[in-house]
């Protein structure tokens, strides 16, 4: 599938049933009320150029347009801007389908976690397999979420939790046109007595190179995994080794993640399924983003995050699969708006708003992409729906029908 490209041709979808986008000024995540502003274009047009959008509106205030130009004929559809996946954990081989199985009938995330399935499980199968192997999976995954929408996506290590497997897993993601992430801190493996020894290694071995690879860094507090010193050591490190922050937080128990989060200035803290009263009043206070991760609250029968909470207060929240093999083997944005609506009792504008602009702010491309708007990249999504809010209300269903990337089509039907 094409990445989309400076020389793309001049392509026009005309006659779409609706266009969608966030408003024009929206450079800051989208709070509060504003979440909800979106802008929507009846019988509309949208024209790209050399990989970017130049013009959208109404067919009726359509001029003529010069030049060789693709067409694609939007009637009876609807365009939103490609999506953007702001967490997802693509860098795995094998699967996790004996677990989920186990799941099924009674066995708890954690109870296979402390047996030593769980992550690590993930990071024997990972660790056996060839950078040649990782990198066809991470784009396999890619290609599956591209066949949903998403046209930006983060991808996070951690599965690796050596140096070889996860400076790879972050080339890997790099080299599928994604975000990297080094999740360095996902899990203490085996060959380590405890945290401490492991961040030992992994700060002084593995984080200066990972640092040249990645955007960001990610850790997950968490019973079983990090503690909050152990996490505030890993990011400070990383901070300062240039590398934006991330947290896995508040998933199962408040241990203080929304708190460091803020100490630290990092990006987001995401879970929050656990988050208590005092958590959503100081994130609505700061410039940490939530974001919300509800198929994994579901794939885990957990309780969901509390996002009309969060978003009533100010709180900016994006949404993502945070697509995995343990606890959300999905990588599905609609699939994810969809239980934003149903789950979170977030308006369809709201899910959209989450995991296109905020989502790109999360990402720092808010300048670029999660917008149609003129000179972000052209991006976008077609949905075979005579109303843009079928993204969220026809679950599971057959709903994507093309998808626009840098300007070139990427695939459609
Ligand atoms: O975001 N919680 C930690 N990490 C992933 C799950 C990873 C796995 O189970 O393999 C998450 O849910
Ligand atoms: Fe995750």
């Amino acid at each position: 599938m094409s990445d989309g490209a400076e020389g793309a041709p001049k392509l026009l979808v005309r006659d779409l049933d609706q266009l969608v986008t966030a408003p024009a000024n929206a450079s800051a995540p989208m709070r509060g009320e504003a979440l909800r502003a979106l802008e929507i274009t009846e019988q509309a047009f949208v024209l790209c150029d050399a990989g970017r959008f130049v013009a959208s509106g109404r067919m009726r205030d359509l001029g003529p347009t010069d030049g060789d130009v693709e067409e694609i004929d939007g009637s009876g559809r609807c365009a939103v801007p490609g999506l953007v996946d702001c967490h997802t954990h693509p860098c795995f081989l094998g699967d996790r389908v004996d677990e989920f199985a186990l799941r099924a009938c009674g066995a708890s995330y954690e109870q296979l976690h402390a047996a030593g399935g769980g992550i690590l499980s993930t990071v024997r199968a990972t660790r056996a397999g060839s950078e040649d192997e990782l990198a066809a999976a991470v784009e396999r995954h890619r290609d599956w979420m591209l066949r949903a929408g998403t046209t930006t996506f983060e991808g996070k290590s951690g599965y690796g939790l050596d140096r070889v497997t996860e400076l790879a897993s972050l080339t890997a993601v790099a080299a599928a046109g994604g975000v990297p992430t080094w999740l360095g801190a996902h899990a203490v493996p085996p060959k380590f007595d405890d945290a401490g020894g492991y961040l030992d290694f992994a700060i002084g071995e593995v984080l200066p190179e990972a640092a040249v690879i990645a955007e960001a860094a990610d850790v997950f507090l968490e019973e079983g995994a990090f503690d909050v010193a152990q996490a505030r050591r890993y990011l400070a490190a990383c901070r300062d080794a240039g590398l934006a922050l991330r947290l896995h937080g508040d998933q199962f128990n408040e241990l203080g993640a929304v708190a460091l989060a803020i100490e630290l200035g990092a990006r987001s803290v995401d879970h929050l399924e656990a988050t208590g009263d005092e958590g959503v009043r100081a994130l609505a206070a700061s410039d940490v983003v939530g974001v919300l991760l509800p198929a994994s609250a579901l794939f885990l029968d957990r309780p969901m995050p509390p996002a009309r909470a969060l978003v009533d207060a100010g709180v900016a929240i994006a949404l993502a699969t945070d697509f995995n093999p343990g606890s959300a083997f999905c990588e599905s944005l609609p699939v994810v708006s969809a239980l934003a609506c149903t789950q979170l009792h977030l308006s369809p504008a709201e899910a959209l708003a989450s995991c296109t602009v905020n989502a790109a702010h999360v990402l720092r491309r808010s300048d670029r992409c999660g917008r149609i708007a003129p000179g972000f990249d052209a991006d976008l999504v077609l949905l075979d729906a005579p109303d843009w809010r079928y993204l969220a209300y026809h679950l599971g269903g057959d709903l994507v029908s093309g998808v626009v990337k840098g300007g070139i089509v990427a695939w459609t039907r």
